[in-house]
């Protein structure tokens, strides 16, 4: 069985820049798929490619084994490839609520029509919202204006934003950036619980210890290639990733699972 998203040599280039080379990355339908990489490694990019926001240079990717190339960002998203973003682009003087029904609003026709295939999945807008404010435990907070949240809530407002179209895929973007460990971890079981709802998840992120402890399967990108892939474990452990991007933090996740420290030396 093909995957539910898979690239084929996505490449994308800036001017010289290969911002993605070569990257072949499969989303497992019902999985939670990680990727990490440092600061311009090209995550945000990958994600761009995906949704239709950037052009591909060469390469390609398949959503549920059909060719992407050539349709564009709205048509993704209808589509069921949804995305959140890196700066949240929530609208300031909507409420919560609005927000999420402006999300749900856009891709609904289209999910009117899927529901003649997918009849299980059949709500309307309001029903669509209210189960991704359930879904991230945002109920208390469904009149309020996002411009008066704290950020920590606004990052869940922004994911369940992303709930709310039903897609079948959500691809988020840095979602526990600026969160403290205690709203990360929420976030984390949030998104296990996404995950037994019929949504697959690509998940990028900084917060090395939230993709550790969620991810079924994590890539690893650096400068634009991927450099590792493997199970949470599998990606700790490796001696190039250690490099590459643990660094200094290396030691203490290993420390903390108890495991011996890698001397790596010249670190
Ligand atoms: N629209 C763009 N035009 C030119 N260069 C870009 C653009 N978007 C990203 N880049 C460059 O591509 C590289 C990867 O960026 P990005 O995908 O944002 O990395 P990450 O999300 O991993 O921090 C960086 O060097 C960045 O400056
Ligand atoms: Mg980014």
């Amino acid at each position: 069985m093909s995957a539910l998203l898979e690239t084929h040599d996505l490449t994308v280039s800036y001017g010289g820049l290969h911002a993605n080379s070569n990257v072949n990355i499969k989303v497992e339908k019902g999985k939670l798929t990680g990727l990490i990489g440092p600061n311009g490694a090209g995550k945000t990019t990958f994600i761009d490619a995906i949704t239709g926001f950037t052009n591909v240079s060469s390469g390609r990717a398949e959503f549920r084994g059909q060719d992407l190339s050539g349709e564009s960002a709205a048509g993704r998203a209808r589509n069921g490839l949804v995305r959140t973003f890196q700066s949240l682009e929530l609208f300031e003087d909507l409420t919560v609520w609005d927000n999420l029904i402006v999300m749900a609003e856009t891709t609904y026709w289209w999910s009117f029509l899927a529901d003649i295939i997918r009849p299980n999945r059949k709500v309307g807008v309001e029903e669509q919202a209210q189960w991704a404010l359930d879904l991230l435990g945002l109920g208390d907070l469904k009149d309020r204006l996002t411009f008066d949240l704290s950020h920590g809530q606004r990052k869940l407002v922004s994911v369940a934003r992303g709930l709310a179209a039903r897609p079948e895929l959500l691809l988020l973007d840095e979602p526990a950036a600026g969160l403290d460990t205690v709203e990360s971890q929420q976030l984390g079981s949030h998104l296990r619980e996404i995950l037994n709802r019929d949504i697959t998840l690509f998940l990028i992120d900084h917060d090395m210890g939230l993709v550790l402890s969620v991810c079924d399967y994590i890539y690893v990108l650096d400068f634009g290639k991927i450099i590792a892939e493997g199970t949470p474990d599998e990606v700790r452990k490796n001696p190039e990733v250690i490099k590459a991007y643990l660094g200094e933090t290396a030691g203490e996740i290993q420390a903390q699972e108890g495991a011996a420290v890698r001397q790596q030396g010249g670190n």
